[in-house]
């Protein structure tokens, strides 16, 4: 009986150099989509795919993350003073959104090397994996998809295999991913079987159009397959490669998701989320499309 999956590993140890200045002084994670932070979404996403366990890789500097999931009661005490009750269950409701358990990664030598950090922690079973500079807004009850986690825990468990989210990008964009080999260019079902990876090769060397995006879920071979990579691309410990070794050993799905996605470390797309997510509540949405018509 394959175990079912309870935790999920996010690595928030990254400087966020995209994001300089806004990310000198403050965790990338913590950039506001709206009023949440982008790091909340990720969260979420992960406890609706039945995560109870969340594992922060962090370093210094990013203790935000972690205060931001602690428990207010100063602050939810002042708020129900002043009767802004729904503002204080918003608060309670993040103090007891999951257990968070922090690691260090002590140097930033790459995605493999921090995910490795976490292998006490995560023991010998199988673990999500949620990179939190994408977010997913599809666990929206109002939107048709589960979120992309529940879907990779869903076929790791009826598969017993470790399973990656991927996405058909532009062959352009090539270079900014993990892309994927697989038997044939387009996908036949939900899923298919990885044969490889190439982390982010140029057009011409990409091996299709299928680019890894921030979910996965391992099997705890994983943390074996990462202490034995070399430095990679970038002289860091690439995932990818440690997911290659299981290619060519149990094996590796690729799930291909069709949720909305946005990289808020991209400006542009971080841009889009805030004018999509502001067009979604019904107290913004309007008064946002008449400014928005207004201008020239
Ligand atoms: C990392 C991974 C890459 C993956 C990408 C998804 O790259 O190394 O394989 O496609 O995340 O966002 P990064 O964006 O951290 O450079």
């Amino acid at each position: 009986m394959p175990h079912s999956i309870k935790k999920a590993v996010i690595p928030v140890a990254g400087w966020g150099t995209r994001g300089l200045p806004f990310t000198k002084e403050v965790p990338k994670e913590m950039i506001p989509i709206l009023d949440i932070p982008a790091i909340h979404f990720v969260v979420e996403e992960a406890i609706h795919s039945g995560i109870e366990q969340i594992i922060f890789v962090t370093a210094r500097g990013k203790s935000a993350l972690e205060d931001y999931f602690d428990d207010s009661p100063y602050l939810i005490e002042i708020l129900r003073k002043k009767g802004k009750h729904e503002q204080a269950d918003f608060l309670q409701k993040i103090g007891k959104m999951c257990e968070i358990i922090s690691v260090r990664q002590k140097e930033p030598k790459g995605l493999g090397h921090a995910i490795l950090a976490a292998k006490n922690v995560v023991g010998n079973e199988p673990f999500g994996v949620c990179l939190a500079d994408e977010i997913f807004p599809s666990w929206d009850p109002r939107n048709k998809s589960l979120p992309p986690l529940k879907q990779l825990t869903e076929i790791s468990k009826s598969t017993g295999l470790s399973s990656i989210g991927v996405m058909e990008i532009d062959p352009k964009d090539s270079s900014s991913y993990g892309m994927i080999r697989m038997e044939t260019p387009k996908f036949r079902g939900i899923y298919e079987k990885v044969l490889g990876t190439v982390e982010k090769p140029t057009p011409e060397k990409s091996p299709s159009n299928y680019a890894v995006v921030g979910r996965y879920v391992f099997q705890p071979e994983i943390m074996a397959a990462l202490s034995e990579v070399k430095p990679g691309f970038g002289g860091e410990i690439q995932l990818t490669d440690a997911m290659d070794s299981l290619c060519s050993n149990k094996g590796l799905l690729a799930v291909d998701l069709k949720n909305e996605r946005y990289d808020v470390g991209n400006l542009f797309q971080f841009l889009k989320a805030q004018i999509d997510f502001a067009l979604k509540k019904p107290e913004l949405s309007d008064k946002l499309k008449s400014y928005l018509s207004d201008r020239k």
